[in-house]
């Protein structure tokens, strides 16, 4: 199976099932357009974020790592009314970008865009008194997972969703005498997921026009105990 092959089905599934409107297929040409990188999720991903904001019922969601606004776009409009949506963003340009792909979109009233280093937006936002996050996504630099994972947990309420994108890395994840930053910190938030009794997850690979990656999912457990599942 050749990243062709990946490529046209994903094509494909978009074409069916994710497409892109005009603000969405401008959030992305727009991005290009300024420099940014071309990282954002596909739009297949970006229905899969959608769909889980509903499927977690989210009204409150926070993102660590904006780029242009493309999945923010995604998760913001799965939000019922009143909703709000956080991003923080680390590159002032990249921030200025989503901002106006995020009003394009008609969603600035939805969707707030804060500029720094997630670990100095963090504590700030926890002693804000907020409503709890019910849906957080975690797609910044990947060293710190391990990191955004905690402050999410925190951050989140009782059966809250947490996604950290790119955890896979090509199938490095599982190599344990990786010294790659990026692969350490995959393996180092799945350490954390392991160890933490409050929450549960697994890892989906993934393949498509972005290569073979993956997720992660986590849920924060509120429920009542139960059996099975290993704790
Ligand atoms: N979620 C976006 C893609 C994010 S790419 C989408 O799918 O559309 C990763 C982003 O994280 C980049 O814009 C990068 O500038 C930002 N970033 C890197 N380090 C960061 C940090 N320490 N704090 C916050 N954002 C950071
Ligand atoms: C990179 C970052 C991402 O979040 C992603 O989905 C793909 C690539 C990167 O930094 O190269
Ligand atoms: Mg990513």
């Amino acid at each position: 199976m050749s990243e062709d092959r990946w490529t046209a089905v994903d094509r494909y599934v978009e074409g069916l099932l994710a497409a892109e409107d005009e603000a969405l297929a401008a959030a992305r040409a727009d991005s290009a357009a300024q420099g940014l990188p071309a990282i954002a999720v596909t739009a297949a991903q970006g229905r899969l974020l959608w769909l889980l904001a509903r499927l977690a019922r989210a009204r409150h969601v926070l993102e660590i790592g904006t780029l242009g606004g493309y999945s923010a776009i995604w998760m913001a409009r799965a939000l019922p009314k009143g909703g709000r949506l956080v991003s923080l963003e680390l590159d002032a340009h990249h921030a200025d970008v989503a901002r106006r792909n995020v009003a394009r979109a008609g969603l600035d009233a939805t969707v707030e865009i804060r500029v720094g280093a997630a670990l100095d937006l963090l504590p700030p936002l926890a002693a804000e008194g907020r409503e709890p996050f019910d849906f957080v996504f975690i797609d910044a630099d990947k060293p710190n997972n391990p990191h955004y994972f905690t402050w999410a947990m925190k951050l989140a309420r009782p059966g809250a969703l947490i996604v950290v994108d790119n955890v896979v890395r090509d199938g490095a994840v599982a190599d344990a005498a990786s010294r790659d930053p990026n692969v350490l910190g995959s393996r180092a938030v799945l350490q954390t997921i392991a160890r933490e009794s409050r929450v549960r997850g697994t890892v989906i690979q993934t393949v498509g026009e972005k290569g073979y990656d993956g997720f992660a999912f986590a849920i924060v457990d509120g429920g009542p105990a139960r059996s099975g599942g290993g704790r």
